[in-house]
């Protein structure tokens, strides 16, 4: 695993810039493109200017999945992909089949069971063992917690499901998310860390302090990116 944190004043530019260098690597690589988006308010500034960026992008060869998912509605103001389709979707025009959206509406576990169960017929169809992704962007809690493995909670541990459902007690709610062995599968894993965030809790994972759940993740065949904006 190759490690790099990047420290910077335009945090939303110098994000969208480096997502669409992937895009561009990938596409004339393997001609496909596959993205996982991570969730909550960080990405939303960066998803906008990533789809201003990439107008000549050919979504078709696109594929989004999502790193977690809250158990709502898409069109649930908490929804992942309500935050996706708003800055990303609609108004760069990504084609539906380009997207594959965890179903927070149904059974958690059925939910999951069938995302994780999509993931691996493509990655059947690639002749892979395990789904690869080009991109895994991740963001990070003020806990430590990333996609929607929390401190403590049973998600965390799983090193065979790919993508589970997780009861998070302190939210009183289930969440989807994939699992350790699905993000530390990708190429490329970015972290988006904006200037608001602790910055003691973040050198603290930095450090590799696993009582956080950001500090697990080691893609051991890919690059682990930090972009860390400048402090508010
Ligand atoms: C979610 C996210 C989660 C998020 C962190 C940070 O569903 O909430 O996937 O892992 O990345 O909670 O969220 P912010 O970037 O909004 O602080």
């Amino acid at each position: 695993m190759n490690r790099e944190v990047i420290r910077t004043g335009d945090f939303v530019s110098d994000a969208a810039k480096l997502i669409l260098q992937e895009a561009r690597a990938a596409l004339a690589e393997r001609g496909e493109f596959r993205i996982a988006l991570s969730g909550g308010e960080t990405p939303r500034a960066i998803y906008a200017e990533f789809g201003r960026l990439a107008r000549d992008l050919p979504w078709e060869k696109v594929r989004f999945t999502f790193g977690d998912e809250r158990c709502v509605p898409p069109a649930d103001e908490q929804s992942n992909y309500r935050m996706a389709r708003e800055s990303l979707f609609e108004p760069s025009a990504v084609p539906e089949r380009s997207i594959l959206r965890m179903r927070g509406e149904i059974d958690p576990q059925l939910a999951a069971q069938e995302y994780e169960d999509e993931l691996n017929l493509l990655a059947t169809q690639h002749g892979e063992t395990i789904y690869r992704h080009d991109l895994m962007l991740l963001g990070m809690g003020e806990d430590g917690h990333t996609a929607s493995l929390f401190p403590g909670t049973l998600a965390l541990d799983e090193q065979v499901r790919r993508v589970v459902s997780n009861f998070v007690p302190k939210l009183k709610s289930w969440r989807l998310t994939m699992t350790l062995p699905l993000l530390d599968q990708s190429r490329h894993v970015l972290f988006l860390i904006s200037g608001a965030k602790n910055r003691e809790l973040l050198e603290r994972v930095l450090a590799g302090d696993t009582a956080f759940p950001a500090a697990h993740v080691a893609p051991a065949n890919g690059q682990l990116t930090w972009m860390i904006g400048a402090s508010a």
